[in-house]
């Protein structure tokens, strides 16, 4: 049976498991990728907890905080199939008695690529997260990969800030078509989603690419012939970055690197990325 759980519930349960516990965190509107999250949660330990809660320190003025979607009973229905052992599903009076005056700075890191278009959003996700961490004292917490400068903020969250909590990941997973699965997908028209998929392409136009410079132009040609052909596509960045510090790689960069994409495609902004070696 899944408990639905408060905080209060959330303190119960951990101090009465015995085994490790593996922290899934989300905001909810659960899909195969969150659904591979679990299962790798329950490959790294005895108990699985998903957090489902919508972080309205995360969002920035006119970003989609209200009309996010949540739906608990669906979320609910895809943990219990999960075998999923406590969600915990917080108000957000539980998460945030008052307006929190002491937050968590993601710096430069969080600073450049989705922290530059979106102002504090990573400040807001580091601070929930830690606060997650305390509340469930999880050994360990899986996230996805599609979120790859969170992943590499939380990660130094971790190691900054002594947390003890092991960090693990899970490759992104993509519909048929290849686009990355995301809870925003939905917001997408038929059409929109067909130039969505330029994300992808832009990625494999990459991956057939021998060097760092020449890998970057190819995604970038892929993404600035679509924003001249479809005027409902708009192009963010299109970068090389090394992995740990989310720094640009330079034109002859030899080793393992992130190709970073974020577009925006109607309202809605979708992120994508690879990761690429040169050699
Ligand atoms: O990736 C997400 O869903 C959120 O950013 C997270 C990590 C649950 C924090 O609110």
């Amino acid at each position: 049976m899944t408990e639905v759980l408060d905080s209060r519930g959330i303190d119960a349960w951990r101090a009465a498991e015995r085994g490790t516990v593996a922290l899934v965190p989300t905001m909810g509107a659960l899909h195969d990728g969150h659904r591979r999250l679990i299962a790798r949660a329950h490959e790294m330990a005895d108990a699985v907890a998903v957090s489902i809660f919508v972080n309205p320190l995360q969002f920035g003025p006119g970003e989609d905080f209200e009309r996010y979607p949540r739906d608990l009973e669906a979320d609910r229905a895809i943990c219990r199939a999960d075998g999923v052992d406590a969600i915990f599903a917080p108000e957000l009076h539980e998460m945030y008695p008052r307006e929190p005056e002491v937050t968590v700075s993601a710096g430069r890191m969080g600073a450049v690529f989705e922290g530059a278009a979106r102002p504090g959003h990573f400040d807001g996700v580091l601070t929930v997260v830690a606060k997650l961490f305390q509340r469930v004292q999880p050994d360990v917490a899986v996230f996805g990969q599609k979120d790859v400068q969170q992943l590499a903020l939380v990660e130094r969250l971790v190691a900054d800030l002594d947390l003890g909590v092991r960090i693990e990941s899970v490759p992104i997973v993509r519909d048929d078509d290849g686009l990355a699965l995301s809870s925003r997908n939905r917001y997408l028209s038929t059409t929109e989603r067909e130039i969505a998929l330029l994300l992808p392409r832009a990625l494999d136009a990459a991956r057939a690419e021998p060097t760092a410079q020449q890998a970057q132009d190819a995604a970038r040609r892929t993404l600035t012939d679509a924003e001249h052909r479809h005027p409902e596509f708009s192009l963010d960045y299109a970068t090389l970055v090394e992995r740990a510090t989310f720094t640009e790689c330079p034109p002859d960069f030899r080793g393992e690197a992130v190709l970073v994409l974020a577009a925006r495609v109607g309202a809605t902004r979708l992120i994508d990325n690879a990761t690429l070696a040169f050699v």
